[in-house]
């Protein structure tokens, strides 16, 4: 089985274990796929993350749910993109390394992420493509869980995005090019 894949889709309708939220550091919800998400699991979310008291940026927290497919939700605020100086790259990376290490830590076998910081808060789609990518091979490589990380892109142009760069740095050869 490979172990990463991209695909298109609605990240609320995701059979993984768990899916990762592009949240912000109150994580109280807000547009993009933290409000889809955030309707799609029903106010017990909203429930469960007041009780949390937020998030930094690059760091995650897991809460149940509820009423999506998924069985959990990894909460990750990204960074806002702003120029590329204030230590982004640094902190995307952190956001999915996060992720990573709390669904290992919860034996979690199969995470689905959402494109982190390229919507609402401006990162590059490719340079963030690179660093995430990065990130989430680095950590498989270091790790036996999750056996299958997926990027679940909302757009045909992301995925393309995501598909390019995976073609670029980690296809070996043909077979493994996504
Ligand atoms: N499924 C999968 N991906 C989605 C979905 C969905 N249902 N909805 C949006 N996306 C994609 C966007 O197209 C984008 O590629 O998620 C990616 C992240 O975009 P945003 O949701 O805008 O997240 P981000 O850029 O990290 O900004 C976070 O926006 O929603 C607020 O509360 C959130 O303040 C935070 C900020």
């Amino acid at each position: 089985m490979r172990r990463f894949s991209i695909l298109v889709g609605d990240i609320t309708h995701s059979d993984a274990e768990a899916i990762v939220n592009a949240a912000n550091t109150t994580l109280l919800g807000g547009s993009g796929v933290d409000g889809a998400i955030h309707r799609a699991a029903g106010p017990r979310l909203l429930e469960a993350c007041r009780s949390l008291g937020g998030c930094e940026t690059g760091q995650a927290r897991l809460t149940p749910g509820y009423d999506l497919p998924a069985k959990y939700v990894l909460h990750t605020p990204g960074p806002i993109w702003q120029g590329g100086g204030q230590n982004e790259a640094a902190l995307l990376a952190s956001c999915y390394r996060s992720c990573l290490s709390l669904a290992a830590e919860h034996g979690i076998r199969t995470v689905d992420f959402s494109s982190i910081s390229t919507g609402v808060y401006g990162y590059p789609l490719h340079q963030a493509a690179a660093v995430a990518l990065r990130a989430i091979m680095d950590f498989l490589a270091d790790h036996d869980l999750p056996q299958q990380v997926r990027l679940v892109c909302h757009t045909e142009k992301t995925a393309a995005v995501y598909r390019q760069t995976w073609n670029l740095w980690y296809a070996g050869n043909k077979a493994e090019r996504l």
